[in-house]
């Protein structure tokens, strides 16, 4: 009987961020034993048959919101459904948010997600900490979480007024003691106050529908947000994640300041990448309603094309979702009143396939640069790297073995019909994907094959991240160093002179 912890992935070509080549991999207990030709395997291997097809390291999603409670209501993919669907996308991790309430501990809150999570989750996954509020008690709690708990990165909003928002002098406080902790500082980039007036100019013109939502929040409330957290972060030398960039001016901004010299990075997510905001346009409310995220999908249809440009030239850094799903009738909640539409998208399943079709198929990236913005660059901003993200004796066996071509195997429609995910509704329906995942291994097990997922809720970990990514923080530890030794020494000499006389 074949062994069940170890595998031999054959006739594949193993794909990572710098190249390419013919190999086998061999995984035991989890982990990646080898790489090469020829491997030599123990009796009771269970061989997998990888000719024709890539092997490439298991996803990366940055940005989940499992059964998050939010604006009335709770997410309906949940820590078991939602990994249940990511595995059958090809991702083996994903990163969620721990929000605690303005005036909630962030200690409570961080244990309270993993309580709930490390019982349901198929695969591993990791968390980021939102920063909703500021005092001494909040920047004793992130040092511990840093420390002893596994954090490295702490989500800011600038949108959400009185919910989740932070001032700029708390942004400056909290940016600053994430750069003394070695963490990095990640940041929702929209203009709060000026949503707020733009919804109440909405209402009083009688836009109530979905269309409001983006109306209210121009691109231009997002891209100067964007510009203000990466001045405020630059001024206390703390590294920037901007998540979901949804926009080409938001997208610009990063893209300038990445070529000024700014240690900022942006996240595109797969709605972004893959839908456009005309869907706020359609006649039918709940399929309006069902695109309702923020910052917004945009509504000029060249958006996610741009987005994809940035990414493949590195502009933009790496992908994930912003995962958070809520079905038609919790959607409902606004249909007087965009204002109450629960803010939130799905993804999670869909992110390779999509990033496949519009990066890899269309020509814009090579699998390469598909491994990089998928998995590599997260797991290095995130430091988890090479543990994940990368195909090499010694890493997580975390794999997909990726059918590349436009074949009969190879190709899927996306649909709610098919999807894993509980919601009840695709922002992605009917899109053809000519990539994708035949077999996702998780921590050296078998999760999905066959278009079945065979995960059980509890198998995956929760992976604790260190401080101080080198990929992150080399840059800001070099010119702390430069600038300290860059004072000028003064002469006084002549203040001498004077009082000598
Ligand atoms: O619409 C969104 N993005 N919902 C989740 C919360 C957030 O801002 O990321
Ligand atoms: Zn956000
Ligand atoms: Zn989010
Ligand atoms: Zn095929």
């Amino acid at each position: 009987m074949a062994h069940k912890s170890r595998i031999l992935i054959k006739g594949g070509k193993v794909v990572n961020e710098e190249c390419s080549e013919r190999a086998d991999v061999y995984v035991e207990d989890g982990i990646i034993q080898a790489v090469g030709l020829d491997l030599q395997t123990p009796a009771g291997t269970r061989v997998i048959d990888a000719r024709g097809n890539l092997i490439l390291p298991g996803g990366i999603d940055t940005h989940t919101h499992m059964e998050l409670a939010f604006m009335g209501t709770v997410a309906v993919d949940d820590f078991y459904t939602g990994t249940k669907a990511a595995v059958a996308g090809g991702t083996t991790m994903i990163l969620d948010f721990v929000i605690p309430q303005k005036g909630a501990s962030l200690l409570e809150a961080y244990e309270r997600w993993r309580n709930t999570a490390d019982r349901k989750v198929c695969c591993d996954y990791s968390l980021h900490v939102a920063v909703t509020w500021w005092d001494e008690s909040v920047k004793r709690e992130m040092e511990t979480l840093v420390q002893e708990k596994g954090v490295n990165s702490f989500k800011m909003f600038l949108a959400y007024k009185n919910v989740f928002m932070l001032s700029d002098h708390e942004l400056y406080s909290a940016f600053s003691h994430c750069k003394d902790i070695g963490a990095i500082a990640q940041v929702h980039a929209e203009n709060g106050d000026l949503i707020a007036e733009g919804a109440k100019k909405m209402l009083s013109l009688g836009i109530t529908g979905p269309e409001g939502h983006e109306l209210c929040r121009p691109e231009e409330v997002e891209a100067e947000a964007t510009q203000r957290a990466i001045t405020i972060a630059h001024s206390v030398n703390c590294p920037l994640y901007v998540v979901h960039v949804m926009s080409k001016s938001a997208a610009k901004v990063v893209a300038s300041a990445r070529r000024n010299g700014r240690v900022v990075f942006g996240e595109p997510i797969a709605a972004g990448l893959g839908t456009d905001g005309t869907h706020y346009w359609n006649k039918d409310w709940a399929h309006a309603a069902g695109f309702v995220m923020g910052p917004p999908l945009r509504p000029d249809p060249s958006t996610p094309g741009y987005l994809m440009d940035l990414l493949a030239n590195d502009d933009l850094s790496v992908t994930g979702t912003d995962n958070c799903t809520f079905s038609v009738c919790q959607k409902a909640l606004g249909k007087d009143d965009f204002t109450k539409i629960p803010n939130g998208v799905n993804g999670v399943e869909d992110r390779m396939s999509v990033i496949w079709e519009k990066g890899v198929h269309s020509g814009k990236m090579d699998e390469n640069r598909f491994v990089a913005v998928t998995s590599s660059n997260a797991a290095k901003l995130f430091n988890l790297y090479p543990q994940k993200g990368r195909i090499a004796k010694g890493s997580d066996a975390d794999l997909v073995i990726w059918g590349p071509k436009s074949c009969c195997v190879c190709f899927r429609v996306i649909s709610a019909k098919t999807h894993h995910q509980a919601v009840d509704y695709n922002i992605f329906e009917g899109m053809v994907c000519h990539g994708v995942p035949l077999v996702t291994i998780s921590r050296g097990r078998v999760v999905y094959e066959h278009g079945r997922v065979v995960a059980e809720p509890g198998t995956g970990r929760f992976i604790p991240r260190k401080p101080c990514a080198e990929f992150v923080y080399k840059r800001i530890k070099q010119r702390e160093e430069v600038r300290a030794h860059a004072s000028v020494h003064h002469c006084y000499s002549k203040f001498t002179v004077a009082y000598d006389l």
